[in-house]
């Protein structure tokens, strides 16, 4: 193989590395979608969300959770 060959080769394979690489980054980040059940179907408000989400209630946060300011900016239904 001609050694011009062989660098695109090795580029190619680098380029397809960073690319798993940065899936899998941004997969471990990605904010869940609000499941898809009965109490989560029809929640308008961010104020809808503290009964059972706030610390000490039915479904507290995790302590690693990023800042909490509008709920449904990040989490929405089915996506
Ligand atoms: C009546 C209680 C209740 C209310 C109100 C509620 N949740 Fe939940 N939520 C839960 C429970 C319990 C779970 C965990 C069990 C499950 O997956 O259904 C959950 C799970 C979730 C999950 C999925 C977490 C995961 O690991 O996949 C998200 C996201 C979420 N809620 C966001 C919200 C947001 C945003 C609101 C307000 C708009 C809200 N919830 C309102 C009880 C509630
Ligand atoms: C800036 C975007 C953002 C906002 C705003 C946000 N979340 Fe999250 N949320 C995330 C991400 C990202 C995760 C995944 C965290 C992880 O895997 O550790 C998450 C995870 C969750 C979970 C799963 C349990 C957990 O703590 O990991 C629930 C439930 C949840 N969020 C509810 C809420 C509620 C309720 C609000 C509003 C009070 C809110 N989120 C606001 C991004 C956000």
């Amino acid at each position: 193989m001609a050694a011009l060959q062989k660098k695109t080769l090795l580029l190619l394979v680098a380029a397809g590395l960073l690319v798993a690489a940065l899936t899998l980054v941004s997969r471990s980040t990605r904010h869940p979608p609000l499941p898809a059940d009965a109490i989560h179907g029809n929640l308008a408000s961010n104020e809808d969300c503290a009964p059972c989400h706030a610390e000490g209630a039915e479904a507290p946060l995790s302590r690693q959770h990023p800042p909490k300011d509008d709920c449904l900016h990040c989490h929405r239904q089915g996506e």
